[in-house]
């Protein structure tokens, strides 16, 4: 396996990032929302995008069950299983801002080294870790797919805010309190948040 890897050479394109950011008329970056199931990520995410898209930005979101269908069919929701299923999804974001696309990420991705690692693939305007901050309480009285109910009826194991753990980001770029806020104020924070930055104008 090691001398595989040591036998493959990076092939440089002659359209460079920049090149197609310029092409897009906008930059490229990961809005990386992260936060306990049934917090908003995906709705966030999508009202988010849906905005973009309206101000003529390419945009992909890339979301957790969709993703667990596809390319991390076969990982579950063990700790190492987790922490896979984000670096791919690291691996992925990268390449997408590579392509010069706004991408939005909707995991929970409850560890922090993870997130970190997906923040090290990338330069440092690029990731924008997004808080979805909602209490467990909240969360599980919305309860949109029923699995905090399977999980207290022991149908679920390690499920995230029960009996497995959520970390709470140490320096996020941006906190969203969707216990707080409704929806079209939410999305008016993360898109203020990305004109003061310099993001979109
Ligand atoms: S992780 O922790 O980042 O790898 O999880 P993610 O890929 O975002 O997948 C979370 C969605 O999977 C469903 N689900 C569970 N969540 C948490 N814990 C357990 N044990 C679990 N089992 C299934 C759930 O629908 C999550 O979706 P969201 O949208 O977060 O509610």
């Amino acid at each position: 396996n090691r001398q595989k890897a040591d036998n493959i050479v990076w092939h440089e394109g002659k359209v460079s990032k920049d090149d197609r950011r310029k092409l897009n008329k906008h930059t490229s970056a990961v809005l990386w929302f992260t936060g306990l199931s049934g917090s908003g990520k995906s709705t966030l995410a999508v009202e988010v995008e849906r905005e973009l898209n309206r101000r003529n930005i390419r945009t992909y979101i890339l979301d957790g069950d969709n993703i667990r269908h596809g390319l991390n069919k076969g990982l579950g929701f063990s700790q190492e299983d987790r922490s896979e299923n984000i670096r791919r999804i690291g691996e992925v974001s990268k390449l997408f801002v590579d392509a010069g696309i706004m991408t939005l990420t909707a995991f929970i991705s409850p560890y922090q080294k993870e997130r970190n690692l997906v923040r090290g693939l990338l330069e440092k305007q690029e990731f924008i870790e997004i808080y979805v901050k909602c209490s467990l309480e909240e969360a599980e009285k919305r309860d949109p797919k029923g699995l905090y109910k399977k999980a207290r009826n022991g149908e679920i194991k390690n499920f995230t805010g029960l009996d497995a753990p959520y970390e709470p980001p140490d320096h996020p770029d941006l906190i969203v309190e969707t216990d707080q806020l409704s929806i079209k104020d939410s999305v008016k924070q993360v898109i203020e948040f990305l004109e003061r930055k310099g993001y979109i104008s």
